[in-house]
């Protein structure tokens, strides 16, 4: 159902690769709410992913970028206001990457190499991209910048590997230049908390599959789906939640705050008989 929530709203959304992603979802659910926006990835996730489908569905522009290059952010940031005819709205950071995660390196094991390369395209990116829109006054009051986390920053998950300190950098990030951001242009900076969801992002975890499994368990809601949290980035996209700023917000279906369930020690006692 559709309630015109980002009529005449103009954005950027990085990060849909196919449509399973987060962005994805997002960008659908943003076009159905009457918003207008470019969609953004890095050139080789352009050549491999379906994001031209998703482009033509939601008539929206693809200006690729390397979010860990500030020269390919400015200009993506001078082209979209530039193609959307004004100063942006909302801006959508769906993009994470570790490459010690990828080639299955463990945490007390790490190629460093590859940590900076993960922190540079996972959480640097963040300041990067919020860098550029400050210094070129690219967002409206009451705009809304949002990035997607992960719980790891919090606590610990064994196999989320250095992706857990990347989710606390962008956190942080969220924090410290949403501060400056809301004083200067009344603009708000966010973090979603999502939980586990099956995307290309998500399955490169080790043993995601009993991971989502014991969150939904944990959860008294149920872990969220992409869908929802597309539902939810809408929702601080909107004027509905114009004092909301340097939150960081679980979308967890309650994970969160849950120190065990009956689903969990359920399950725990029919595997001890
Ligand atoms: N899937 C989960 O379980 C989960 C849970 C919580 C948070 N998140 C976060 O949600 C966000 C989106 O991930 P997803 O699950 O939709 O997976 P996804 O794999 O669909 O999306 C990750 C995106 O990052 C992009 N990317 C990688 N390197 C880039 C670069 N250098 N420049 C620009 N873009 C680049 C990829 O091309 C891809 O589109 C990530 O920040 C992820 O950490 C995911």
């Amino acid at each position: 159902m559709s309630y015109n929530l980002l009529k005449g709203k103009k954005g950027i959304i990085f990060g849909a690769l196919d449509e399973k992603s987060i962005a994805w979802k997002t960008a659908e659910r943003v076009h159905e709410e009457g918003g207008e926006f470019v969609l953004s990835n890095a050139p080789i996730a352009l050549r491999m992913g379906s994001i031209k489908e998703l482009a033509k569905n939601t008539n929206a522009e693809i200006i690729p970028a390397d979010a860990t290059k500030m020269e390919d952010i400015n200009k993506l940031v001078d082209q979209s206001t530039e193609k959307l005819g004004g100063k942006l709205d909302f801006v959508l950071h769906s993009i994470g990457m570790s490459v010690n995660v990828r080639k299955g390196k463990h945490y007390t094991d790490q190629n460093h190499d590859w940590t900076q390369k993960g922190f540079d395209v996972s959480a640097l990116s963040f300041h990067k991209v919020m860098q550029s829109l400050y210094q070129k006054e690219a967002m409206n009051e009451w705009g809304s910048i949002v990035a997607l986390s992960y719980m790891a920053a919090q606590r610990v998950f064994p196999d989320y590997n250095d992706m857990a300190d990347n989710k606390a950098y962008l956190e942080s990030v969220g924090r410290s230049f949403g501060y400056f951001f809301g004083e200067k242009f009344k603009v708000r900076v966010n973090t979603i908390s999502q939980s586990p969801t099956p995307t290309t992002a998500g399955q490169g975890v080790k043993g995601f599959n009993e991971f989502i499994d014991y969150a939904d368990k944990m959860s008294p809601l149920g872990n969220a789906t992409a869908g929802e949290c597309a539902d939810y980035t809408v929702s601080l996209f909107s004027d509905l939640t114009k004092k909301v700023t340097l939150q960081n917000l679980f979308h967890d279906g309650g994970f969160s705050n849950v120190g065990v369930s009956n689903a969990l020690m359920e399950f725990l006692k029919e595997k001890k008989l």
